[in-house]
């Protein structure tokens, strides 16, 4: 079956066979993780009855983490047999010198750490007493470090879209709990922000970002140093929310954190202290003074933070040789005193005790399916793309700009000789304006939304055609308004061919090809690493399809090798369709026999002869649903894959 259709599409012209081939790929790998979620749902539910809603404790036996250095092939430890347990109603926090793997560990217990060749995750994770290696079994939250939040949308709305997306049974009491549970109720209607425009404070962002991730009704909670990056009282805010959902609704929450001052290490129930990837002490952090004193022979003095002073003493002085070999031997010994005499663990108190399932984050069971999804993905982005007053404003000034700084130097074209070379200089400019004010735009944007969009949909709020459908729709009015604004005031200035009908295909044309141009966007960004990587790629590939262009070789001298470029260029369709709505009809005054009289005689030396305005537009309508398909594809397959823990070596 898969044959007989690659071969009809390989056959088939190119309109229908590249997007043919990405919907052939992207069905394909639907069907396959259909059977494979059909195979593994018998597994996953057995396993999801560990959480029943009356707290969860999570057990981790000798987990380690391996990475293998790519260039010299060399295998490092980054966790070495690391258990623990943390607790219903507890709050545990891993600590430890920078490196030591707090983040590693937090990743490997809440299945987050990146799926890879070089990877190597071992152990043994159990939930309530289910095995939870694979992931599954409980309903957990993970608050990333970086805050990833639409910045146009106020608190509340975020939360709002979160609870829908989550299938929550009482959007509003879901929403006013969350903002009173995390005190985020002052600040409900304002808007998240970003660099550009002001909105909450970092504290109230990371107890947003919390409070999306318990719309899920999470029994257990992980935190990747929630107190980064926030003063010392927006710090203690965040850790106090954290303790209240431990100790007030029965949540296990377990935070990898750094430096925490006295106050904060109040809040915590456990210590898990890491030393080079390995456990220096887990228990109770009332009783780590007198378990290093008693069993590690460390003396604590009584005036430091208790805290701060255990990562001191596990960290490694590298300051020279004798440093290293000495604080390497205190590590080794209290590494050694924590496996063989570990502190006894606190009255099991609360576990068990305390339901989780808060009514007011009950959730319906079932989320919303495509229809569900649509008009909420499609409320979200029209809302972020037309709040986004700053970013909008510059698009516009800049398209002004251009068309001011191109009509001024085209003013009024006459009908000479010399004024031909003058249209053609002005179609390309215009056509690579266009496009690269689009790409430019989207490379920058969408590289952070997929951040966004990754987590969300690594918590399976929603499908990729949804969200992608919903996005395009969103942002069409706002992406077509720029290149006609520009085209409305190039057109006049410049004096193009003087009839409505030229006009509207002239800014039909630009809008077609600047949407075009924010697709490659796309392509691009769901395959970059970073805004960085994207930024550099995107002009790279852009350059090529302005030399393609139509304008610098003319298209029947492309090397044969390049001709597919030739014709994905979609600065050359452009050209091409701006250049024959333009030239066709026109005469022009002529002095010399050699002279071009006609537009048509313009077209002809550009090659162009044999095309309209609207098999240009067909083509770039080809570019840019290949380009589209492809993007979905790419997002699809390209989601954040992770890490299942295999069972220790025996
Ligand atoms: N996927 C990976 N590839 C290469 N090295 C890795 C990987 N994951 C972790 N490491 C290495 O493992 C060590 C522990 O990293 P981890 O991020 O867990 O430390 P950390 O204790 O959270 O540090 P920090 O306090 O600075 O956040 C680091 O040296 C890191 O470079
Ligand atoms: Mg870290």
């Amino acid at each position: 079956m898969d044959l007989v259709l690659g071969v009809a599409l390989w056959a088939s012209p190119p309109c229908v066979k590249f997007p043919g081939l990405v919907v052939a790929a992207l069905a394909r790998r639907r069907l396959g993780a259909a059977r494979r979620r059909r195979d593994g749902r018998a597994a996953s539910s057995a396993a999801s009855s560990a959480d029943d809603g009356v707290g969860v404790d999570v057990t981790w036996r000798e987990v380690s983490m391996t990475v293998r250095n790519g260039r010299t092939g060399m295998t490092r430890r980054v966790l070495d047999a690391c258990s623990g347990t943390a607790r219903a109603g507890r709050l545990v926090a891993i600590m430890g010198p920078s490196g030591a793997g707090k983040s590693s560990l937090l990743n490997a217990l809440a299945g987050q750490v990146p799926e890879s060749a070089r990877v190597m995750l071992t152990g043994v994770l159990r939930a309530n007493g289910a095995d939870a290696g694979d992931g599954s079994g409980f309903r957990k939250a993970y608050v990333q470090q970086e805050d990833a939040l639409y910045s146009m949308l106020t608190v509340r709305e975020t939360l709002e879209t979160a609870a829908k997306l989550g299938g929550s049974k009482d959007v509003k009491r879901t929403t006013e709990t969350l903002l009173n549970d995390l005190g985020l109720a002052a600040c409900a209607d304002t808007r998240v922000g970003d660099a550009k425009t002001r909105g909450v404070s970092g504290g109230e962002k990371k107890r947003l970002a919390l409070g999306v991730q318990l719309v899920g009704a999470p029994s257990v909670i992980f935190a990747d140093e929630p107190t980064s990056g926030l003063d010392s009282f927006q710090a203690e805010k965040v850790m106090k929310t954290l303790s209240k959902l431990a100790k007030e609704h029965g949540k296990t929450v377990v935070c990898s954190i750094h430096q925490p001052r006295s106050s904060i290490v109040d809040l915590f129930d456990d210590l898990y202290l890491l030393a080079d990837g390995r456990c220096a002490y887990f228990g109770p952090m009332s009783s780590a003074r007198d378990w290093f004193e008693n069993s590690a022979d460390v003396t604590i003095p009584n005036d430091v933070n208790v805290a701060e002073y255990l990562i001191d003493i596990v960290s490694i002085d590298a300051t020279s040789a004798e440093t290293t070999a000495e604080t390497s031997k205190r590590i080794d010994r209290i590494v050694k005193a924590m496996a063989s005499n570990p502190p006894a663990l606190a009255e099991d108190d609360v576990s068990k005790g305390l339901s989780t399932a808060s009514d007011a984050l009950a959730l319906t069971g079932k989320r919303v399916g495509f229809w569900g999804q649509f008009p909420l993905l499609l409320k979200r982005s029209w809302r972020q793309v037309t709040r986004d007053k700053a970013t909008n404003k510059v698009r516009l000034l800049t398209s002004l700009n251009s068309a001011m700084v191109f009509g001024s130097i085209f003013w009024k074209m006459k009908l000479t000789q010399t004024a031909i070379q003058d249209r053609m200089g002005l179609l390309q400019v215009s056509a690579i304006n266009a496009a690269m004010s689009a790409l430019m735009k989207t490379l920058t944007s969408f590289t952070k939304e997929k951040v966004i969009v990754n987590r969300e949909r690594a918590s399976k709020a929603y499908g990729v055609l949804p969200y992608f459908t919903s996005k395009l729709v969103a942002e069409l009015p706002v992406g077509a308004f720029f290149p006609l604004a520009f085209g409305a005031c190039v057109y006049p200035m410049a004096g193009l061919h003087p009839t409505l009908g030229h006009f509207a295909r002239f800014c039909t044309i630009l809008t077609v090809e600047s949407f075009s141009s924010s697709a490659l966007g796309l392509a691009i960004s769901s395959i970059a690493p970073s805004t960085e990587a994207a930024v550099a790629m995107g002009p790279a590939v852009m350059v090529l399809f302005i030399v393609f262009g139509g304008y610098y070789v003319n298209q029947d001298n492309v090397p044969i090798y390049f001709k597919w470029l030739n014709k994905c260029s979609l600065i050359k369709w452009a050209f091409q369709g701006l250049c024959v709505n333009e030239f066709q009809g026109l005469k022009f005054e002529t002095k010399r026999p050699f002279d071009q009289k006609t537009g048509e005689d313009v077209l002809e030396r550009l090659s162009f002869q044999d095309a309209t305005p609207l098999s240009s537009l067909r083509q770039q309508g080809n570019i840019l649903s290949f380009l589209y398909l492809l993007t979905l594809y790419l997002l699809d397959t390209n989601a954040p894959k992770f890490a299942v823990m295999q069972p220790p070596p025996v």
